[in-house]
């Protein structure tokens, strides 16, 4: 009888994170959803702090040279300034401790929280578009929402074309979806403490 395990080793590497964190993620879209973030601007508020300390969290790894080297174009995706100039819409001080903020202990699990932090603009088709029931846009309170300009699903395909090309060994692929179940992990943990 085939097994999770062996299943998991006939997928490509991006269908290997997506397949290992599926449980991870719906759980978080579960609890965002219970957070109820477009139910009024306090709501939203909170789920912007959120969005910050994950934000805040990925940023560095936008910026290091590895990455940068096997992910083209990545020091033009993160989206940390974008929720600072949301939270600033909204006259939000982007205040957070650092002991808020997660630290990725290497460059293989970073590309699981890449591949989090990516992802996550896919499903935030829905995100946006709830957004506009509180009057907020591209423009104003929910840049950060907003789709890639060369749109999300062929700015995901590339993503996930770039994570298929990266040929990393099996340790170094175990290692990026620990990387990936810890981002989904840190992301619900931020939630629940900012409740
Ligand atoms: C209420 C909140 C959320 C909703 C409704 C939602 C919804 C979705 C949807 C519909 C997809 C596309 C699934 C597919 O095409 O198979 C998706 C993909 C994804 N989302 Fe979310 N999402 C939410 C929150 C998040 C958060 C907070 C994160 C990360 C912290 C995240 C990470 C991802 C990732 C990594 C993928 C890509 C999955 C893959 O194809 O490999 N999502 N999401």
């Amino acid at each position: 009888m085939e097994t999770l395990q062996d299943k998991a080793e006939t997928l490509s590497f991006a269908k290997k994170l997506k397949y290992s964190t599926r449980t991870n993620h719906d759980s978080v879209d579960q609890l965002v959803m219970q957070s109820e973030p477009f139910l009024n601007n306090e709501n939203y508020a909170k789920f912007l702090r959120l969005q910050h300390i994950f934000h805040l969290s990925v940023a560095p790894l936008y910026q290091n040279d590895d990455l940068q080297e096997w992910f083209p174009g990545l020091a033009d995706l993160p989206r940390l300034s974008a929720v600072e100039s949301d939270l600033n819409d909204l006259q939000l001080e982007p205040n957070v401790s650092p002991d808020q903020v997660a630290t990725v202990p290497n460059l293989f699990q970073a590309i699981g929280w890449l591949y989090c932090a990516e992802g996550s603009n896919i499903g935030a088709s829905f995100l946006y578009k709830e957004t506009q029931k509180l009057n907020f846009d591209a423009q104003y309170g929910a840049k950060h929402l907003a789709a890639h300009p060369e749109g999300r699903a062929p700015h995901w395909r590339k993503f996930v074309a770039q994570l298929d090309a990266l040929s990393l060994t099996e340790e170094q692929e175990m290692e990026a979806v620990k990387g990936a179940t810890d981002a989904f992990a840190f992301y619900k943990q931020t939630l629940k403490s900012l409740a």
